[in-house]
């Protein structure tokens, strides 16, 4: 005969499920977004959290002194905030201060299912051997050691929901992970060691319930591309569309889609993958 369950013990399972659900309805999981104020990011934090993901939005929300364009804005990355976003602000390469914003969506929703590492910047318009070093440091740092980091400290996280496990990885590369881009040759070498990660974490995480993959954007409607228009001395960003195949830029919604593919239960069986969403820029 099996025992029937006590009380105290049902009550207690019934308040921890609660403590995990959000204001306003039962959340699909919980997701954290770097890169969260403006772009592609922000794109995601939207979409994950419309499609009922709880949304820890991380961003510096503060200017990177080493490069000479604008970061998103603490104002921005707070606009997000509602009763299933909460926005941080963090740098993806401070582990501690990343592991604050995942401690927070442990304490707030009970764990996090998802990690999306969509921070990044640019630097260059001069050949590889004449880009200013500090500006090199810091796309080598942001783009490959943020992702690192947020490996570092989010994976942890997600190997601690119980099996069986439904964990996402996402790193957003670029089309530069796979094309020689002149004048963005650090760039490209931080992309393609992101893409080069997600294949090692994908064997590391095999048979966990943890997958790793990497969306490959081209030319997307972001401050990152008025940036590179800037370095390649565009009059504007929209110049880049007659280099895509398809005509036209993209914009960050239709990577967010992407995205929230990978995060959701159809992608279970694609691990190690690099998902490009480029107009065919990288054909
Ligand atoms: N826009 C494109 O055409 C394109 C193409 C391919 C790949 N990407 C990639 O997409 C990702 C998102 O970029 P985007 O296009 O939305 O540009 P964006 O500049 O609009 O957004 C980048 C965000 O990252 C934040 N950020 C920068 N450094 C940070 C740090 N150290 N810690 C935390 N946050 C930081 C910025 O404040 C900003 O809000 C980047 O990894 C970029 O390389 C963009």
């Amino acid at each position: 005969m099996t025992r029937p369950r006590s009380m105290t013990s049902s009550r207690t399972r019934l308040a921890r499920q609660r403590s995990r659900l959000p204001v306003g309805g039962r959340a699909r999981g919980v997701a954290l977004v770097t890169g969260a104020a403006r772009g592609i990011g922000r794109a995601a934090v939207r979409r994950l959290s419309a499609e009922g993901f709880n949304v820890v939005a991380v961003d510096r929300g503060a200017d990177d002194p080493r490069l000479p364009y604008s970061m998103g804005t603490m104002a921005e990355l707070q606009s997000l905030g509602n009763e299933r976003v909460v926005a941080i602000p963090a740098d993806t390469c401070d582990a501690e201060a990343l592991a604050g914003a995942v401690e927070i969506a442990e304490r707030r929703w009970g764990g996090l299912d998802v990690m999306v590492a969509a921070a990044g910047v640019i630097a260059g318009g001069v050949p590889a051997w004449e880009l200013d070093a500090e500006q090199e440091r810091a796309v080598l740092e942001v783009n490959l050691y943020g992702v690192l980091t947020a490996a570092r400290v989010g994976i942890p996280a997600l190997l601690r929901r119980p099996e069986p496990r439904h964990g996402r990885f996402i790193a957003v590369a670029s089309t530069a992970a796979t094309r020689g881009l002149p004048m963005l040759a650090a760039y490209c070498a931080s992309k393609a060691g992101v893409t080069g990660l997600i294949r090692a974490l994908a064997v590391e995480l095999g048979g966990t319930g943890v997958t790793a993959n990497a969306v490959s954007p081209g030319s997307t409607r972001t401050s990152i591309l008025d940036e590179t228009a800037r370095l390649y001395e565009l009059a504007s960003a929209e110049a880049f569309a007659a280099q895509q195949p398809h005509g036209r830029l993209l914009d960050p919604e239709e990577i967010a889609g992407l995205i929230a593919w990978l995060a959701g239960p159809e992608s279970a069986g694609a691990t190690g993958g690099d998902y490009p969403f480029d107009g065919g820029l990288a054909l």
